[in-house]
């Protein structure tokens, strides 16, 4: 029986429940000092003083860093975006125009602007954390204030296009859109809006720097260990083998944790001034400004159609909002121009510029907000035609994706709709809304299409064989949370021919052999085949010395003939021909064996396929009618999103994704105080996510499905989908509940009664 795909219990559970999983702040040093940071109260402006001799003088201070005495960075011109670098569809490196800061988003103390409020504008190190909070509140700073840029209506008359990026245009077309939605005999014109909302993993950002002469190591919570290593080499101006980047354990990312941003740089450079390892955490509130945000987006989305409920014309213009400090787009049209089959298309992405942090990639960043829109018009249209949500869908099933023309390399939407369906029971609903009810109880059904592209990158492992018949395997990857650990564990001792037991898997330091941002939902479609590779290497090679060594009972068994499993090498059932792994090792003076791989997607697959992932998503709404309340009682999710490396797990990311999807559709706001430019519900109290009670039945099926394209696994990303389609569902059932469309998110109570 395969181990891959069985559901077998995270292999890193028992650390994280008994806490022995070392997370970021946690690791322990010598001499570890604290640091917290101080963040600017206006959004615009110069820093004319900071009262540092004071602060400096409070009992157990170290060190007061600010713009006047922070290190001076390399100027490293042509430095690169090295952390920007993902591959979902071209989130590419770029060069710098400027040549300092080395990265223009991380605010590094190098000058005396503020150019958003909550932006770091000091550093406070002393003996203990209590010290470092009381002094770093106590910092008293006077600016000299400038008129900001946080007015959406005179934003939105500066609106530009955002920088190109290979693989990722801000406008597409085919056809005339304009003059076929001018033709169309059905038309739907609206416009839908999704509100800033930021990222609250349970553990914040987090950093321990320490120097050692010129090596710099950081213990980072992060996506990305690899680009952390990249951006403090380029900010420090040293070799990046001078830098090792610390992380086995991160407590949730979704994206945030994909950059490297100020906090990272500080504490290396606050350690600097102290001469000792410094050990700062990013705090509740801080995590709403310095650390990104999914940006808010207007999207004016038209529909054209036959009465038939054809497809002739999709428009969609987005604008989403970025930063003075580095842009970001939010790419919400990228699902558009690949979910139907339509004649004639054209998007556009804008951005408008505000005095707020640079916002950046948020769960399916793009396809979260972007499937809101299109799934909610397609809503509309189905109404407007009288014709049955699923019907109208499948009347414009691209066979094909429509953007490349190319085929898929596999999909299997159609098999979604129709097992979500009767998973949900959609037969019964009726179409008229306001015509379910439960009790006093306005019921509504709803549904929409989910789509994430399926990403992968080149990622490097190593496996070793031990004498003692174990193996360890190395990938500098991450586990948000998600399971790399356990699934890696599986792939490599499917792999090897052990069993799970006799495989560690390690990941989370850049001593190991490279991988990249666990971002896109790629790391197990890129990290998956690299350990595959690795570990086939390693059996390879045990099975040449077998059969090659005249004292095992295999000797001379043609390669390809032998078997190994469960930890044996065997020939056929010939019980005379078989040897545990660890005896041939023991002949060979207990050596261990080693193999290296670096797997890559063939360079012509992408020419060839089309790589993404489909689900339907099916939602059962109470609303009441009294006070406008929405419950969710239950969601039926079906997904073809390939094959599953561990079912246990894979339920997991998906209900995890469903989960944020309803947070997204009726809670999810950050709520800015438009006059300076700062979160007001910056906590986990006022910035609404569902608990448990907000939960009803999740019910997930992934029909199966054969990718003998993306890799040799056959697996996709499931990191991101299930947070897609959510939302447009939600506002879906709604309106049949109600009869009342929303199109501006969190469904509040205020905006049904
Ligand atoms: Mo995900 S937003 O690509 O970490």
């Amino acid at each position: 029986m395969s181990i891959i795909g069985q559901g077998i219990d995270r292999t890193d559970g028992r650390l994280k429940v008994t806490g022995a999983a070392t997370y970021s702040a946690e690791h322990q040093l010598p001499r570890l000092v604290h640091a917290v940071m101080v963040l600017s109260t206006v959004p615009k402006g110069r820093i004319v003083a900071i009262d540092s001799a004071a602060i400096k003088a409070m009992k157990g201070v170290r060190v007061v860093m600010t713009h006047q005495n922070a290190p001076r960075l390399a100027h490293s011109k042509g430095a690169q975006h090295e952390d920007k670098a993902k591959s979902s569809g071209g989130q590419q490196t770029k060069p710098d125009k400027k040549q300092q800061p080395p990265n223009p988003k991380l605010s590094l103390l190098q000058d005396d602007r503020v150019q958003y409020n909550a932006q770091p504008i000091a550093v406070v190190v002393a003996d203990t954390f209590e010290q470092a909070r009381d002094a770093a509140r106590s910092v008293k700073v006077r600016y000299a204030k400038e008129p900001a840029q946080l007015n959406l209506d005179q934003a939105r008359q500066k609106l530009r296009a955002p920088e190109a990026q290979p693989g990722r245009p801000s406008e597409s077309k085919r056809g005339d859109a304009a003059a076929a939605l001018e033709r169309a005999p059905v038309r739907i014109d609206a416009l839908y809006t999704t509100p800033i909302e930021n990222h609250n993993p349970m553990e914040p950002h987090a950093t321990i720097a320490a120097w050692d002469g010129d090596h710099l190591t950081l213990y980072d919570s992060t996506q990305n260990i690899s680009g952390v290593r990249r951006t403090a080499a380029t900010t420090f101006g040293i070799e990046p083998e001078k830098v090792r980047v610390v992380c086995p354990f991160v407590g949730g990312g979704f994206g945030c944790k994909g950059s490297t941003w100020s906090h990272v740089m500080l504490a290396a450079m606050a350690a600097k001034l102290a001469g000792a390892p410094v050990k700062l955490v990013v705090e509740r509130t801080q995590m709403f400004g310095p650390v990104g945000a999914r940006p808010l987006t207007e999207q004016s989305l038209c529909l054209g159609a036959t009465t038939e409920g054809k497809l002739t014309a999709i428009t969609h213009d987005t604008v989403s909002h970025t930063s003075f400090v580095d842009d970001f787009s939010e790419p919400c049209t990228a699902v558009t121009r690949k979910a139907y089959q339509t004649e004639s298309l054209h998007t556009t992405q804008k951005l408008m510029t505000l005095n707020l942090g640079v916002p950046t990639y948020m769960r399916a960043p793009g396809e979260s907000t972007g499937s809101f829109a299109l799934e909610s018009a397609m809503d509309e249209l189905a109404y407007k035609l009288m014709m049955d949500p699923i019907q109208l869908r499948l009347a414009n099933y691209a066979e094909r994706d429509p953007e490349k023309n190319l085929p898929w390399s596999s999909k299997s939407l159609r098999e979604c709709y129709r097992v979500g369906a009767e998973r949900f029971g959609w037969a019964k609903r009726t179409a008229e809304p306001g015509s379910m009810r439960a009790g006093r109880m306005l019921v509504g059904w709803g549904m929409a299409t989910a789509a994430y592209p399926a990403n992968r990158q080149g990622a490097k492992a190593s496996a070793t064989l031990l004498a003692d018949g174990t193996a360890v395997v190395r990938s500098g990857s991450h586990d948000l949370g998600t399971g790399t650990y356990t699934v890696m564990t599986q792939i490599a001792a499917e792999a090897l021919g052990l069993p799970v037991s006799k495989v560690r898997f390690e990941l989370g330091d850049t001593s190991m052999p490279e991988a990249p941002v666990s971002g896109g939902s790629q790391t197990v479609a890129s990290v998956g085949p690299a350990v595959w590779q690795a570990a086939r290497g390693v059996r390879h090679k045990l099975i040449l010395m077998a059969v090659a060594d005249r004292g095992s009972p295999l000797h001379g068994v043609a390669v390809t003939d032998v078997d190994v499993a469960d930890g044996w090498l065997s020939h056929g059932t010939d019980r005379a021909r078989r040897e545990p792994i660890g005896a041939v090792l023991a002949r060979h003076g207990g050596q261990s064996v080693t193999a290296q791989s670096n797997a890559e997607q063939e360079a012509d697959k992408k020419k060839q396929f089309a790589m993404q992932s489909f689900g339907a998503v099916f939602v059962e709404v109470h609303v009441d009618p009294d006070v406008g309340t929405v419950r969710v009682p239950r969601i039926v999710g079906a997904y073809g999103v390939g094959r599953i490396m561990n079912a246990k797990l894979a339920h997991s990311q998906l209900m995890g994704g469903i989960v944020w999807g309803l947070g997204m559709g009726l809670m999810e706001k950050t709520e800015i105080d438009w006059r300076y430019g700062r979160a007001v519900n910056e906590n986990l109290a006022d910035y609404h996510v569902p608990v448990n009670a907000d939960v009803g039945a999740i019910d997930i099926v992934v029909v199966d499905e054969q990718d003998q394209q993306i890799n040799e696994l056959g697996a996709k990303g499931i990191g991101e989908i299930g947070i897609t389609g959510v939302a447009a569902a939600i506002a879906n059932a709604v309106y049949h509940a109600t009869g009342k469309r929303i199109r501006d998110l969190p469904i509040t109570p205020d905006k049904l009664i």
